[in-house]
């Protein structure tokens, strides 16, 4: 069989008119009309009109058939302005068909009401669909963008291992059990965190890499468990300069991506001012419902759930009042317990008075003090609570806050809100069991120098160099600048609640590193599929992958994961025989 092909489907244009042409390609839709056939004809580049004037002359071709075309491009009469191929039509000479298809599970076709599970078992199909192969398209520009401006940068692109020792905070880790030892285990990388440090130590100065991470947490919209990090480590660069350097990559690629000029530099919140505002450490500041502090407002008033409580805190959701039904505030106490905030309260103005059960509580001039403080209007909803651990009930609100926006449409589509959060907390305390921390981000992130004394005294007011870049609400990339020191290092480990022993044994061959002159250097980690989701405008990270797992961590296509032999169990040693 040969093969020719002159062009590809979505590249003809009204130009070619007149021109022979060679064309392969999979029969989109097939329709018949008044003696004529037309056949859309779609590869990987788009989609062409195919007119069969004499349908005898050729074989029969149904939907996905593959097809080798012979033709003339030739102009339409009525063009069609929604495809870039719309004004020309290709008259067919020949048609032979590469092969022929059943009848698919689902219409390969952009709208779809396949199930994204039956999506998934034939994602084959699916990525015909130009909804997914141009996301996949776009993907794979962001990953080009980020080798040419790197690169271009003096960065080198160093892999490293996929089969690790298991760390610590090992609960998100996959393990692969070892052959040669029985009873060892490998884990795979979360992010090349450590290796990038060591690159450092090892004088590469600027490492990046396209790398492959996996975390076995509960999945969401945003998270699969295995993804694709753009992984970057620096030395000798302050953390405005790393910023800098990362704001011309973001600038880069919505430029290519979708034309947007990013206005640097970008805005930098303070993870507390963040938290406080927006109730979120990655907010989306496209709209406003900002959170407020009532705790001077409300503080002597005698409502029981309010005693020994620290923080008082609420938001306004203007015209929701009479629409926020009994049910619905239920709903949203629901959603405020799941961010351990116990008891959401409300208030509503009618006909200019608060109302609701909570009014009862207050006095007239009380009442009178919170519409002006809060510029409360009529049919207005101020929803509240209060807690004692300050990232509760910011979190807690902040949750309220997405849902209204959503419901309330405040977001506009296309629209972009890039900023950094910096400034974050070293550690999180460990609820209900003081003087316990687990570190913000990881424990290799350096203390802000004038932090450093606190350390001693109060660990959970020390700030850290820490930056997370959001977009539109999505943590789409987080860093720092690394402790380079072992002393500091060993002192980390030591808050975390490590002994002496423990560190030895799990982080032993990596902190000695630093005995042998470490330089100053810190790095960023960009997730790849969250870039690509938002530039390419999906809530949903499976259509940014190739081949996703779906919400169950599991593959509907090859159907991973599955038991294995009792043989493959006892050469890993993991058999009944083994013990
Ligand atoms: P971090 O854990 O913040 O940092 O990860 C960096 C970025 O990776 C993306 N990401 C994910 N994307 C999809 N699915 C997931 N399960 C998932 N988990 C994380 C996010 C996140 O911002 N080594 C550090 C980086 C550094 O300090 O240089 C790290 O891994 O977009």
């Amino acid at each position: 069989m040969k093969i020719e092909r002159t062009d590809y489907n979505g590249n003809l244009r009204k130009e070619d008119a007149g021109r022979e042409v060679a064309l392969c390609g999979w029969a989109a839709k097939v329709r018949k009309l008044g003696g004529i056939e037309f056949i859309d004809l779609r590869d990987s580049t788009g989609i062409v009109q195919l007119t069969v004037n004499d349908p005898d002359s050729i074989p029969d071709v149904r939907n996905e058939y593959v097809l080798h075309v012979k033709g003339k491009v030739g102009l339409k009469k009525d063009p069609n302005p929604s495809l870039p191929t719309g004004e020309v039509e290709v008259i067919v000479s020949s048609i032979e068909v590469f092969n022929k298809a059943e009848t698919t599970p689902f219409i390969i076709a952009d709208k779809t009401d396949a199930l994204e599970d039956t999506r998934l078992q034939y994602r084959y199909l699916d990525i015909r669909r130009p909804y997914i192969l141009n996301k996949l398209k776009a993907r794979a520009k962001i990953v080009k963008d980020f080798h040419e401006y790197f690169d271009e940068k003096g960065f080198l692109e160093v892999d490293t291992p996929a089969l690790n020792v298991s760390s610590p905070e090992g609960a998100k880790e996959y393990l692969v059990p070892s052959r040669v030892h029985h009873g060892s285990f490998y884990a795979l990388p979360q992010s090349p965190q450590l290796w990038k440090q060591l690159l450092m130590i090892g004088g590469v100065e600027r490492y990046y890499q396209v790398a492959k991470c996996f975390r076995d947490e509960d999945l969401r919209a945003d998270r699969q468990p295995e993804f694709t990090q753009l992984d970057e480590e620096v030395s000798f660069l302050n953390q405005d300069e790393i910023l800098a350097l990362n704001e011309g990559f973001l600038a880069k690629i919505f430029k290519d991506l979708v034309g947007y000029d990013v206005p640097l530099p970008l805005r930098r919140i303070p993870y507390w001012e963040a938290m406080d505002t927006y109730g979120s450490d990655k907010p989306d500041t496209r709209y406003g419902l900002e959170l407020r502090d009532l705790k001077e407002l409300l503080k002597d008033v005698p409502f029981k759930g309010f005693e020994g409580q620290e923080y008082i805190k609420g938001i306004v959701i203007p015209g929701q009042g009479k629409e926020t039904s009994r049910k619905a505030l239920d709903e949203l106490n629901l959603e405020a317990r799941k961010f351990n905030l116990k008891g959401l309260l409300s208030l509503k103005v009618e006909s200019g008075e608060l109302a609701g059960s909570f009014a009862k509580f207050l006095t007239p001039e009380q009442k009178k003090a919170l519409i002006a403080s809060l510029g409360l209007k009529e049919d207005d909803l101020l929803l509240f609570a209060s807690s004692s651990y300050r990232r509760d009930i910011d979190f807690g609100l902040g949750a309220l806050r997405t849902l209204f926006a959503k419901k309330l449409n405040l977001i506009k589509p296309g629209t972009y809100d890039l900023l950094w959060v910096v400034d974050f907390p070293m550690f999180d305390p460990v609820e209900g069991e003081p003087g316990k921390y687990v570190a913000e981000h990881h424990p290799f992130t350096r203390p802000r120098d004038e932090d450093l004394p606190l350390l001693d005294t109060k660990p959970e007011e020390v700030l850290a160099y820490a930056y997370d870049i959001v977009i539109n609400g999505y943590e789409a990339g987080g860093g720092t600048l690394r402790i380079y020191d072992h002393d500091t290092q060993w002192k980390i480990f030591k808050i975390l609640g490590l002994s002496d022993q423990e560190v030895a044994k799990k982080f032993g061959w990596f902190i000695d590193a630093f005995r042998y002159g470490a330089p100053p250097h810190g790095g960023i980690a960009f997730g790849l599929d969250r870039l690509a989701m938002v530039l390419t405008g999906t809530d949903n990270i499976r259509d940014v992958e190739a081949f996703p797992k779906n919400l169950q961590a599991t593959d509907p296509l090859s159907h991973a994961p599955q038991p294995v032999t009792d043989e493959q169990l006892e050469a890993v040693g993991l058999s009944e025989k083994n013990k």
